[in-house]
């Protein structure tokens, strides 16, 4: 037992990659990112998915309907690239205010991203006009090239793919989403330009389960399907690296859960959906690595800080509190269809968020 305080204070945290989906599950989704985060980047895997401004906003409505009752839970949207996006579109999307970034999905890569990028030379026009907007890339790095091994399509997208993207096209802001190696931990920490403000022009998100599992979790006595998701676990030496970096400190490294809801059966299932959801209880999830790497003293930079500071926005001013309290995740939660299991279902945790106990940001 480590001589931790029974409570602590943050800054309220923000999500920097969250998948809300659509219809009947925002009804859920909205409220348990609510309750935790101030802000969310949204993304745009939707069916269809969200291809333009116009979408983007319609979206940003039914997600704003879908708030509980006084709650002031702001969801940042974005764009999804196709080879068909036209370079217009990107400064319709930052006079639109709403917008926050454009993700990149390599066709094929994962869930819902069919209509994703086929050859990056197809969107150089826009990303081009997102440089000059200073609108930021958000990149699911992996490649899709079957030939390569699953547990090596991040370090080779880096590889074939990031490291000439960098070099032509230097000034745009670049968020290496749900980062899981330590290939893209060195990539990270190799670049050091900075944007206008001094922020830093290339970060990475890193979600909960790549901080507290590895590659084994998938395979614990049988086949764990709540455990997969995209990319892919990776082994304990990659983890730790991982883990290494969201306790360092470094304002370019900053928490997205990536949190990405199916139902259970959908999991459960001969081709199971990739996706781990951990919005109802992501910053204890959070509080609990930090912790075990003993450097709580570290989560409110990465979870709080260096995401608003990346994004050229303001900290929230509001504060939340976590109690160290053990209690135990369950194994369902109601959701659409047949409900959905929480990443770490019955797993007893450390640390529990105060529902209620922040003040609401002033509008
Ligand atoms: O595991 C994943 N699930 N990875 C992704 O990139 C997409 C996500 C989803 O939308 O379910
Ligand atoms: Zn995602």
């Amino acid at each position: 037992m480590s001589s931790a305080p029974p409570r602590l204070i943050l800054t309220r945290p923000d999500d920097w990659h969250l998948h809300l989906r659509d219809g009947d599950a925002l009804a859920y989704t909205v409220g348990w990112s609510a309750a935790q985060f101030a802000r969310a980047i949204v993304m745009p895997n939707l069916k269809p998915p969200v291809v333009d401004t116009a979408l983007a906003l319609a979206y940003r409505q039914r997600v704003l309907a879908a708030r509980p009752a006084g709650s002031d839970f702001q969801p940042l949207m974005t764009l999804y690239l196709t080879d068909r996006t036209a370079p217009q579109e990107i400064a319709r999307a930052k006079a639109s205010g709403a917008v926050f970034g454009v993700k990149l999905y390599p066709a094929g890569a994962t869930t819902h991203s069919d209509s994703g990028v086929t050859e990056l030379r197809h969107v150089h026009g826009v990303l081009d006009a997102m440089q000059r907007e200073g609108m930021p890339l958000l990149v699911h790095g992996e490649v899709t090239d079957p030939e390569v091994d699953v547990f090596d399509r991040e370090a080779v997208f880096i590889e074939r793919h990031l490291v000439a993207l960098r070099r032509d096209f230097p000034a745009l802001k670049i968020v290496l989403e749900h980062i899981t190696t330590s290939h893209a931990v060195d990539f990270v920490l190799s670049q050091t330009a900075r944007d206008s403000r001094g922020a830093p022009l290339l970060g990475a998100t890193i979600t909960p389960q790549h901080l507290l599992h590895d590659r084994n979790a998938l395979f614990r006595g049988g086949l764990r399907p709540h455990y997969y998701c995209l990319p892919v676990l990776k082994r304990e030496s990659h983890r730790r690296r991982v883990l290494e970096a969201a306790c360092s400190g470094d304002p370019r490294f900053f928490l997205g859960t990536d949190s990405a809801p199916h139902a259970r059966a959908a999991k459960e299932a001969d081709c199971g959906c990739a996706g781990c959801f951990n919005a109802a209880h992501a910053l204890e999830l959070y509080a609990q690595a930090f912790e075990q790497a003993g450097c709580l003293h570290r989560l409110e930079g990465f979870a709080s800080h260096h995401g608003a500071d990346f994004y050229g926005l303001p900290r929230n001013r509001d504060r939340i509190e976590l109690r160290r309290q053990q209690w135990t995740v369950p194994q369902r939660l109601d959701y659409v269809d047949d409900g959905i299991v929480p990443l770490d279902a019955g797993r007893r945790l450390d640390w529990r968020a105060v529902a209620g106990a922040a003040p609401q940001q002033p509008a």
